[in-house]
């Protein structure tokens, strides 16, 4: 099939390329002309494991292009797929749906034979209605359909959760389109993807739901997470004995730092602010946005609690600024919060993170970026776990810490308490 994608971003791009890399005809859209001329020389503008490859193969053959030209992509294409940013509102708590209707915009002016126009993008309940009457004004005929068709891939997994996904959900009442996108999916469904046929509307919302479910979850746990600390238990006994109960499962119950990244953080707020203008109170999810923003407070009091109230010219080393292993991005990762503060407290700052140095940190005094684990941890006299990268999961602490006077304060729980304790190490961390 022939396909445009508009946005290459983390959705557009690896959609697009896994797209062509099941056989189709991929066109990949962007406005940033620089962007492009570096994806056509095989310059990949995000951190994604396997994402390179799979350019360079499909580039090389051909069904994979890159293009500034909208109208011109979107006629030579029959299936276009709206991947644009659905950012937080500046100022606000809703969406900014300006990208998904200026390009909507454009795609009504292009449209020269049937056309199937899908958001993969996260947009809220009845965007797809607002699409379908822009469009309509530029093109009287009604010769498209609007579909919602949203994407749940994660970063640093993204391939492997676009080619097996748990579900591929399709919101549209148009029999063709939903024929003929149940064919471009065969691939994955024949691998086990469950297909689900909605209303456009359900799909959108399945988005909102589904994400605002699992940050539900995270943010259960960490509160958990609280009380373990002060009844000496272990979190992670409670997330694997509630786990095991399957109404429940176990994924998305490992306590940490407050979660990140650019999905949960605005989802959350997007489908509340949906919730509002409809009148109705989304209490639960309203409670997980304010106790997430209050947890990066909570471990920074952690912090200063185990370092005695005396952060000042105190040497503190972050093992990871992402908001989560495999991926370059920093969006609303809690180092954010959380280095400033310290840094603020006068507390002297070092960074390690497999992505390299990271810009947003510039601006504070006192936090340095070092080349190397070992540079990192060189007298530090507490080390934070932020990420849980590999690189940090066999680390030998005793060849790098010469004093047993060293924290380790471990956000992740990637190390046993016991053994840490048996080597001598001051280890802490989060509901144990
Ligand atoms: C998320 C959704 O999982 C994905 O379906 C959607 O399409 C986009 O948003 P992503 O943001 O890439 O994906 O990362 P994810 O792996 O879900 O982690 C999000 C945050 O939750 C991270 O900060 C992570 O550290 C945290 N997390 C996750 C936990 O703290 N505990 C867990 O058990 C799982």
């Amino acid at each position: 099939m022939k396909l445009c994608m508009i946005g290459t971003g983390y959705v557009g791009l690896v959609s697009g390329v896994c797209f062509s890399d099941l056989g189709n005809n991929v066109i990949c859209v962007d406005k940033d002309k620089e962007k492009i001329k570096s994806l056509k020389k095989g310059i990949i503008p995000i951190y994604e494991p396997g994402l390179e490859e799979l350019v360079l193969k499909n580039y090389k053959n051909q069904r994979l292009n890159f293009s500034t030209d909208l109208k011109e992509s979107v006629k030579k294409s029959d299936i276009i797929f709206i991947c644009v940013g659905t950012p937080t509102k500046k100022g606000g708590s809703g969406a900014d749906l300006s990208q998904i209707y200026d390009v909507a915009k454009e795609i009504g002016t292009s449209i020269n034979k049937f056309k199937i126009i899908i958001t993969k993008s996260t947009v809220p309940v009845t965007t797809g209605d607002e699409i379908e009457k822009i469009i309509r004004k530029k093109n009287k005929k009604k010769n498209f359909s609007i579909v919602s068709n949203p994407e749940f891939l994660r970063e640093g997994e993204a391939i492997r959760d676009f080619v097996y996904p748990d579900r591929v959900v399709v919101g549209t009442k148009d029999i063709k389109s939903n024929r003929i996108l149940k064919t471009l999916y065969a691939p994955l469904i024949s691998k086990g993807a469950q297909y689900l046929n909605t209303s456009r509307r359900a799909a959108e919302l399945i988005k909102y739901a589904s994400n605002a479910f699992l940050a539900t979850k995270i943010t259960f746990i960490n509160e958990l997470a609280n009380l373990c600390e002060q009844t000496d238990i272990n979190i992670e006994d409670i997330s694997i004995g509630m786990g095991l109960d399957k109404r429940i499962g176990g994924r998305f119950l490992r306590a940490g730092p407050a979660y990140g990244g650019s999905c949960f953080p605005k989802d959350t707020k997007a489908i509340i602010n949906t919730a509002d203008k409809f009148k109705i109170k989304l209490s639960v999810i309203k409670s997980v946005v304010k106790s997430n923003e209050n947890r990066s407070n909570l471990l920074l009091k952690r912090v200063n609690l185990l370092l005695k109230n005396r952060i000042k010219n105190k040497k503190i080393c972050f093992l990871g600024v992402t908001f989560k292993a495999n991926t370059d991005d920093m969006r609303d990762s809690s180092s954010l919060i959380m280095i400033p503060a310290l840094s603020k407290k006068g507390a002297k700052v070092s960074y390690y993170d497999p992505t390299g140095y990271k810009k947003e940190f510039d601006k504070y005094k006192n936090v340095t970026f070092e080349k190397n684990i070992k540079n990192a941890l060189n007298k530090s006299d507490m080390i934070i776990i932020h990420t849980e990268w590999n690189d940090f999961k066999s680390i030998n602490f005793k060849s790098y810490i010469k004093t047993k006077k060293t924290i380790i304060f471990d956000m992740r729980n990637i190390y046993s308490p016991s053994k840490m304790k048996q080597q001598g190490f001051k280890y802490f961390g989060i509901g144990r």
